[in-house]
């Protein structure tokens, strides 16, 4: 028996005020495109920013669904649409932060498991990267790539067996 244990790097910034500009601003466009979730069952309005290799900055928010399963996550809903339009364009960073009660959470949004697989494919598809970049109306987690949220997955290789 061996005893093993993971080490993931996270960077932990006061505010908002600290994040570098480009990061800044995707955290602005999570936070402006949060209003727009469609959430009246969990009032839980999430937002994501997506940022392409090519500049481009694509948003998303939470829909849900009366049938509850049949909603998306708001990363999710960027992501995909992000690949859709762009199937040749790596993704450099995704922002996302939550409001409910029409007031930002005051801890940074932990993305779902599904969702935290779906960065992982599109990190894994494009062989680059994605920054992460968890935020709230104060302390913001910084990660440098999906894997450091999903250290122990489920890949593309595990299927070559
Ligand atoms: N949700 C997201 O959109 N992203 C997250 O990172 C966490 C959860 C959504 C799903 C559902 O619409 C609502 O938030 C409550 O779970």
């Amino acid at each position: 028996m061996q005893k093993r244990q993971l080490i993931i790097d996270i960077l932990e910034y006061e505010n908002a005020n600290e994040l570098k500009p480009e990061e800044k601003k995707l955290f602005d466009k999570a936070k402006e495109i949060s209003a727009n979730a469609y959430a009246p069952y969990s009032d839980f309005k999430v937002g994501a920013a997506v940022l392409l290799e090519n500049g481009e900055i694509i948003t998303g928010s939470n829909q849900e669904n009366a049938a509850y399963p049949s909603g998306l996550c708001a990363e999710r809903v960027a992501l995909f649409w992000a690949n859709s339009q762009y199937p040749d364009v790596a993704v450099k960073a995704i922002a996302v932060i939550a409001q409910k009660n029409n007031k930002f959470i005051e801890k940074p949004v932990a993305p779902c498991g599904a969702c935290r697989q779906v960065i992982l494919e599109t990190e894994t598809r494009f062989q680059k990267n994605i920054k992460i970049i968890l935020a709230s109306s104060g302390k913001i987690s910084v990660f440098d790539n999906a894997h450091s949220l999903l250290p122990i997955n489920f890949d593309k290789d595990a299927l070559n067996f």
